[in-house]
């Protein structure tokens, strides 16, 4: 049981015997440090309901709990409760959450979440704004694993909507003598892919410009999208390599940035679904004709802004976006079971999801129990305070940007002098983690709805809130645990703590879980962020007040060795969640 969770169960019972509400003896972590190591507010609320003084009935909760490796116990300002525990108490939980996962307790009642996050689309480059969502979502991802939930990370790979159509029109335009478009054509179709990925970059922004302004493009792109939805072979067969195209190379660039799906579900996945589910729920009268097209009205009598309805299928028969991820909510419950699905997806689809979310609600293809979360994030800025882009004003590739890091951490490791003269793949090595993790840092370090601006050269700082910084803090744990080693020095039991570097160590050490716990419920992968900076800057100050390798008394030592060994577990271990490895020397 984490420390949390003991004291709550004291002070519940505390609160019980003087029949009060044992919900009030909620134990949380002080915010006055000064004051108390942890605190219990409930005697505020006790007081209103029983229509006492607060000071009393906290005098009264002192009077009764269980004192049990409690040290001091006081009052402070209207009637919250300071605790400050012995220090052979908080060694031991320090001990108990060393021997045990580091105090993370497996979720009582796991859910199946299914996390989708990244959703590259064929035929466009990957950029910042897929960043945003692979890096949020895997830490998400990372985190609800941790703490034993049945996770399942899916792409939602998009791969059928409009932009489909503008690609085959794109390449009917560029070669049309491709059997693909001939519909006389009866195969077989080549199995080599006719374009590159490069091509494909190049076709799509031009259709796609020309599609806004020029109508009879964009009529084009509209019936190819059908077209293909309904089976055109020759489309399909185009499709299948352009799909096998894109799909391999950033299957590769997630790799690279380390992030891997369970499931590499595309909008495609749910065709099947689409014309059963848009038959039932025209039966059941949830989708409805409304100038041809079929909706379904999802406005509700409280809204404070318009919400228009959901289009279905359009007046010419073709679905959208939105139709696929009505489906994909009926694979996802059906199929995959899932009782949370999280999308990590830019705010700005927000009434996108607001729409889907409704639909299902009111087709019963997703009921209450399934809970079903847009976790939105903000905008990645250049410098000049808008969307970040490269100099020339395009968007800047996934795997430029991955070059484009590594290439300044290995310049940034040169001028710090840190782990020159290694051998040049393990420098290599080196440079892509410290690039990575400045990448992934700079990202998580702020709450995922808040605009960041991307600036590189503060990311790799290796001082300051950085994840250079916390890599290097990790390694030289490392070293010092090396060192001791090389001198023969082994770790022993912790001991109760005599310095207040360690103290205050110690107490870091064991709110690890409660941090992990709030990243999970807020979906916010920013605090195991903070987490790990404050980690490394109490370890910092251990170090300095306490001289381990010179320390005369071995049993003390011993247990600093240990302490030291553990405070790189779970830095090691935070840092993890936020999908940055640390290297093994720099
Ligand atoms: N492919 C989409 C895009 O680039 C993101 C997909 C998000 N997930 C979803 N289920 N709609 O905007």
């Amino acid at each position: 049981m984490t420390v949390l969770a003991e004291l709550t169960q004291r002070f519940a019972d505390a609160f019980r015997s003087l029949d009060l509400d044992p919900a009030f003896g909620e134990v949380v972590e002080s915010n006055r440090p000064d004051l108390g190591q942890f605190q219990c507010n409930g005697a505020l609320p006790a007081a209103r309901q029983a229509g006492n003084n607060p000071r009393d009935i906290a005098q009264s909760i002192i009077d009764q709990v269980d004192r049990e490796g409690i040290a001091d116990l006081s009052i402070a300002g209207p009637g919250f409760v300071n605790i400050t525990l012995t220090d052979e108490a908080l060694c031991q939980h320090v001990s108990q959450a060393a021997a045990s996962d580091l105090g993370i307790e497996s979720a009582s009642d796991p859910k199946t979440v299914v996390v989708d996050y990244g959703g590259p689309n064929v035929a466009k480059a990957m950029h910042v704004g897929h960043l945003r969502a692979t890096l949020i979502g895997d830490a998400i991802a990372r985190i609800g694993r941790l703490i034993g939930h049945h996770i399942i990370t899916d792409a939602h790979f998009g791969d059928w909507g409009t932009q489909m159509g503008m690609v085959i029109c794109g390449l009917a335009d560029r070669y049309p003598d491709l059997p693909y478009f001939d519909p006389d054509f009866t195969g077989p179709y080549p199995d080599d892919a006719p374009v590159t990925l490069e091509d494909l970059q190049e076709i799509y922004p031009k259709i796609s410009a020309a599609a806004k302004t020029d109508p009879e493009v964009a009529e084009a792109a509209r019936r190819a999208t059908l077209e293909l939805q309904e089976g055109r072979p020759g489309y399909r067969a185009l499709w299948q390599h352009l799909v096998a195209v894109s799909m391999g190379s950033q299957r590769q660039d997630f790799h690279d940035l380390g992030v891997d799906f369970d499931l590499w579900y595309a909008e495609s996945t749910v065709h099947d679904r689409v014309y059963p589910l848009v038959a039932s729920l025209r039966e059941q009268g949830v989708a409805v004709e409304s100038e041809g097209a079929l909706v379904v009205p999802v406005a509700e009598p409280n809204d404070t802004k318009d919400i228009p309805p959901l289009i279905m299928l359009k007046s010419d028969g073709a679905y959208l976006y939105t139709t696929t991820d009505v489906a994909t909510v009926d694979l996802r419950v059906s199929d995959l079971h899932a009782d949370v699905v999280l999308y990590v997806v830019d705010a700005r689809q927000g009434l996108h999801f607001e729409q889907v979310f409704r639909a299902v609600r009111k087709a019963g293809i997703a009921p209450g129990t399934v809970s079903l979360e847009h976790i939105k994030f903000g905008t990645m800025n250049g410098p000049d305070g808008k969307p970040f882009r490269t100099r020339a004003g395009g968007v800047v590739s996934l795997r430029d940007l991955i070059a484009m890091v590594t290439d300044a951490a290995a310049e940034r490791l040169e001028q710090a002098d840190i782990a020159q003269g290694y051998p040049d793949d393990e420098k290599a090595e080196i440079a892509r983690r410290v690039g990575l993790a400045a990448l992934k840092f700079g990202e998580l370090q702020n709450h995922r709805a808040s605009d960041y601006v991307f600036d590189l050269d503060r990311f790799l700082s290796f001082d300051g809130k950085t994840g250079p910084y916390l890599q290097y803090g990790a390694v030289r744990i490392a070293s010092i645990e090396r060192e001791a080693s090389e001198q023969g020095l082994a770790t022993g039991d912790l001991q109760p703590a005599t310095v207040d570097a360690e103290r205050g160590l110690y107490l870091q050490i064991l709110r690890f879980p409660s941090v992990v716990d709030r990243a999970w419920e807020f979906r916010a992968p920013n605090h195991i962020a903070e987490y790990a900076f404050e980690l490394t800057q109490q370890f910092n100050r251990f170090y300095e007040a306490c001289h381990i390798l010179r320390e005369s008394d071995p049993e003390r030592q011993a247990s600093w060795l240990r302490l030291v060994a553990v405070t790189r577990k779970v830095l090691v271990t935070a840092l993890d969640l936020l999908g940055i490895e640390v290297p093994d020397r720099m």
